[in-house]
């Protein structure tokens, strides 16, 4: 009988500031899953990356099961009183919505949830991201599964020779759902030209071409389509199956090592390079860098081994030093071209509030006969 697991992530209040959630506040939510998630899960985790708190759940009623969903957002909200007794920051803040209707997709939390008919033995891992969106996986993702220059298993291991098939959404789409089904190899340029525009277009889902077999699912939702306003980033999760006719953990690991630029940071409104973490780590620079952890697992009938910190290797130490020099050197011009992000995805109405007085005070200069006047 097939397999679910179900990610369901949140921001519901931190320490000082965006740093991390609480030891108290995690306690709630591990009691309520525990107790309440008893009958309706085989198994389930609970992590932080940054100041979000994701509840990693196996079992067997499928995706978008409305009381899977029901135990995250009530764990959730058992957290966030937590949190305003204890006066963190941002106290629920990725609750967006008052009452809970059936699935937490569009409520605020990040969702990842795929279902398959489980291997005989089957490795994957969970991605969680915090200060950036759903767009810093576009390229790891791509290079996992479309690069035989990051993934030799494309070119070595036949089971992976027919390529993957990548979903793409088009998140700036508010009234459903906007998809696009592209395959690789024979689409590469039609995925890049899409996957550059991170703010924009982002992979939910990738399958095995060979077998149809579920790969990747990412979240997919924008706080600021949900709220209206700037309510916090995106900050997305990801699930990835390895090994056999998926890439190999290592190969799915690797595009993390260039600590690419994604849009985060301070403010949600910056370019700053994305650093793998170990998990439960908080932030700190400028309210960053923009961090991503990994937990490497195996799995059997759905029961979870304890999990693998697989950006805990001191390998990734150099890779974090390399990242930070990169997230100063950015720093160093502080608004100015690349370091901000465009008008479009800035995460502050102050600023356009700013324009719109400073645009009454424009003029057109009109030049007469030699002569230089003004007019209104
Ligand atoms: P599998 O083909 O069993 O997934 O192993 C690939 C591999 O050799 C990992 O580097
Ligand atoms: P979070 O989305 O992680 O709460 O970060 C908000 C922010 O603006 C940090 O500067
Ligand atoms: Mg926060
Ligand atoms: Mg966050």
């Amino acid at each position: 009988m097939a397999i679910t697991i179900s990610v369901i992530k949140a921001d519901i209040g931190s320490i000082g500031g965006h740093i991390c959630p609480s030891e108290r506040l995690l306690d709630a939510v591990r009691a309520h899953v525990a107790g309440k998630g008893a009958k309706l899960l085989i198994d389930h985790r609970i992590s932080y990356t940054g100041d979000d708190v994701a509840i990693l759940m196996t079992h067997r009623r499928g995706t978008g099961d409305a009381e899977v969903h029901r135990l995250a957002w009530d764990a959730f909200l058992a957290g966030t009183a937590v949190a305003k007794q204890q006066g963190l920051y941002g106290a629920g803040q990725d609750l967006l919505k008052d009452a809970f209707s059936g699935n937490v997709r569009g409520m605020g939390p990040a969702v990842a949830e795929m279902e398959f008919d489980e291997r005989p033995n089957e490795p994957f891992l969970f991605f969680a991201a915090d200060k950036t969106d759903p767009g810093a996986f576009n390229l790891p993702l791509y290079l996992a599964f479309a690069d035989p220059m990051n993934t030799p298993g494309l070119m070595l291991a036949p089971a992976m020779a027919k390529g993957f098939r990548f979903a793409v959404m088009d998140v700036n789409h508010t009234q459903g759902d906007r998809l696009i089904e592209l395959d690789a190899p024979e689409g590469l340029y039609e995925i890049a030209a899409l996957l550059r525009d991170t703010e924009r277009y982002v992979v939910e889902s990738i399958r095995s071409r060979a077998a149809g077999e579920i790969a990747a699912v990412a979240s997919t939702s924008r706080l600021h389509n949900i709220a209206g306003k700037y309510t916090g980033k995106d900050d997305p999760v990801l699930l990835v199956r390895v090994q056999s006719s998926f890439p190999a953990t290592g190969e799915v690991l690797a595009p993390y090592a260039l600590g690419a630029y994604v849009a985060g940071g301070m403010r949600g409104s910056h370019n700053m390079p994305l650093m793998p973490v170990a998990q439960d780590s908080g932030i700190s620079y400028f309210d960053g860098p923009p961090v991503v952890s990994c937990a490497a697992f195996a799995m059997h009938e759905g029961r979870l081994t304890e999990p693998v910190d697989a950006f805990a290797h001191p390998f990734w130490n150099r890779v974090r030093d390399q990242v930070a020099a990169k997230a100063i050197e950015m720093r160093r011009q502080g608004f100015f071209g690349a370091a901000m992000l465009p008008m479009s995805e800035l995460e502050y109405t102050g600023i356009m509030e700013k324009l719109k007085m400073l645009d009454g005070r424009f003029r057109v200069r009109v030049e007469k006969a030699g002569k230089v006047a003004e007019t209104v």
